[in-house]
């Protein structure tokens, strides 16, 4: 799987490029990221890649040329030529189903934004899958572009250990239930004690009181992914 991030600011993926997952996945062959700056495809080094809004208004907009063939010189390089996702709070709101969607092509470019936004034309021109990470905004796309990379490389095969997969499995399949509690040692702390069943060895017991625990944690916090299921 592979990501080119296009962006003003590059120098803001270092830090999670280098993280555990992430980099074991890159060094083992499993995902490339590969980092692009917008501002090399302004027309001189001195051109802006912003410019005031028509009509008036606050704030600057990412101007079209620089953004279009950024992208379109960063398609060319790599075959194939990859799905555009702009990161935007307009987009389709991400969540698990997309997720798995994107993990499903082959390479995606991320194209964040700043600013006030970006010219209409770039999305008239590049037709790119809007995508919002939630309903609040953001300075820019670059931390949503790090959200969706952490998401879909999950879903990768070979990038989380056999054990996390298969846990994946029951959790992110079908149904979309909360997380059951989970306890480790000391069995008690300050008076708090880890429920006895999870002590008790009686496996089919425990299976069946962290089904329910899901189901009751998800109808409490989350009724709504409780009423999309059919
Ligand atoms: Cl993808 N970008 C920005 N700038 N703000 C957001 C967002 C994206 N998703 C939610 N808010």
């Amino acid at each position: 799987m592979r990501f080119d991030v296009l962006t003003l600011f590059p120098e803001m993926l270092g830090g999670y490029l280098g993280q555990s997952l992430l980099k074991l996945a890159i060094q083992r062959g499993l995902v490339e990221v590969h980092t692009h700056n917008i501002r090399d495809w302004a027309k001189s080094k001195h051109q802006n890649v912003d410019d005031r809004p028509f009509g008036g208004g606050p704030g600057m907009v990412l101007k079209v040329e620089p953004v279009v063939e950024c992208v379109e010189a960063v398609q060319a390089a790599a075959s194939p030529p990859g799905r555009v996702v702009m990161l935007t709070p307009q987009g389709r709101r991400l969540n698990q189903p997309l997720v798995a969607e994107l993990a499903g092509q082959g390479r995606l470019l991320l194209l964040c934004g700043r600013y006030e936004g970006f010219d209409e034309r770039i999305k008239e021109i590049l037709r790119p899958e809007e995508v919002s990470i939630g309903d609040f905004v953001l300075n820019g796309g670059e931390v949503a572009a790090m959200v969706v990379i952490d998401a879909v490389i999950r879903l990768v095969p070979g990038v989380l250990g056999d054990e996390e997969s298969s846990r994946q499995d029951s959790f992110s399949g079908e149904r979309q239930l909360l997380e059951f509690a989970q306890y480790t040692r000391p069995r008690e702390y300050r008076g708090h004690k880890v429920p006895d069943i999870l002590l008790s060895g009686d496996h089919p017991r425990i299976a069946r009181w962290r089904a329910e625990e899901s189901e009751q944690r998800t109808r409490e916090r989350r009724a709504d992914l409780l009423d999309d299921e059919e």
